[in-house]
Formats: structure tokens, C-alpha cells, sequence
């Protein structure tokens, strides 16, 4: 396998992005998908939008995503293919977009998940989040 690369995501990614969504709601029809595609692009062009890809070559692996509120970010979706899971990329994609946030000056961030998760649960231990209540929280 090759080497592992992270870098921003940017808005022509959103084709990668756009099939994870419609994978994830069942979504194959290519008119619901194109606008997933256009979706996704106005989010990556907002301001607030923050994320990072993880790349095996020229293929996208994975992402980690957020949402920029005041000084705090919130992760919202992590995916990593799983043929390179468990292998350190998602700890990999969450060091490195807690890195750009913490470069751009936030102060925290924060992220939720199922608890039945243990991959994301000990992924996020394992990135320096602690529980409080629902939400997994860590100073930058
Ligand atoms: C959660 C997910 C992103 C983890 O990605 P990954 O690249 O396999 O994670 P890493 O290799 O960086 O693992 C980081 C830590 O989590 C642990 N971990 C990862 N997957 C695990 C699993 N299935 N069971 C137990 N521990 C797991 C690893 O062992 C590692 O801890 P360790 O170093 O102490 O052993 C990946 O499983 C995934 O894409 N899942 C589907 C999408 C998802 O559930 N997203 C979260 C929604 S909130």
C-alpha cells in the first residue's frame, strides 16, 4: 500500500464527498447525486466549512470534516475506507484538522457519536477528546 497524504479538502473534492453522502442515505440516482455534488461544493466554499482528506496516492481514502462556530470547531463526519481502517488514518485526519484549527485560533473542539461506536469512541480518547455528557470535547 502506499503512502498515506492529508490535505484540505477543497471544492473538487466534492464528487468523493457527494458518493460518501449518497452511500451512507441509499442515494444512486445521478440527478439526487449531482445535487449532492453542488451541495457539498457550497459547503466547502463557506467560510465555517473546515476539512481534510486523506489521500493513498491519487485516491481519496477518507476525510474528517467541521464546522466552524466562534472559536470552536465541530467535527462532524470521519470516514475512512475500509481497506486502510486501522492503520492509524483516522487518527491521522483528526490530528490534522485540530492542527489547522488550532493554527486559524480556535480554542476547542468537539464531536459527537454513537455510543456503540468503540471504533470512534476509542479513536477519540486516543486524539485527546474527553467525554462530557454526549459530546467528546478538547481544548486546542
Ligand atoms: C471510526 C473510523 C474513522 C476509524 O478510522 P481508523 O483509520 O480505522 O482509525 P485508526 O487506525 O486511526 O485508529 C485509532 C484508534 O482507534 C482504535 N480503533 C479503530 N477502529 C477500531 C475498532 N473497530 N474497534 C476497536 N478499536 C478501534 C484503534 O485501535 C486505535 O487505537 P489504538 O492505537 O489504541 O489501538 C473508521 O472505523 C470508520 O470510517 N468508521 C465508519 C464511519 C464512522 O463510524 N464514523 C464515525 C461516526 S461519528
Amino acid at each position: 500500500m502506499c503512502k498515506i497524504l492529508f490535505r484540505r479538502i477543497s471544492a473538487a473534492d466534492a464528487p468523493f464527498l457527494a458518493a460518501y453522502g449518497a452511500a451512507c442515505d441509499g442515494i444512486t440516482d445521478a440527478a439526487k447525486l449531482s445535487r449532492l455534488s453542488a451541495r457539498f461544493i457550497r459547503s466547502v466554499r463557506s467560510s465555517c466549512y473546515m476539512g481534510v482528506l486523506a489521500m493513498a496516492g491519487r485516491q481519496p481514502i477518507g476525510f474528517q470534516d467541521g464546522v466552524v462556530a466562534g472559536d470552536t470547531l465541530e467535527l462532524s463526519e470521519i470516514y475512512v475506507h475500509g481497506r486502510y481502517r486501522l492503520r492509524g488514518v483516522g487518527l491521522g485526519l483528526i490530528r490534522r484538522i485540530l492542527a489547522i484549527a488550532k493554527a486559524r485560533g480556535l480554542k476547542r473542539a468537539f464531536l459527537r457519536t454513537e455510543p456503540d461506536n468503540v471504533a470512534m469512541r476509542r479513536l477519540g480518547r486516543k486524539a485527546g477528546f474527553r467525554r462530557e455528557g454526549l459530546l467528546y470535547v478538547r481544548e486546542l
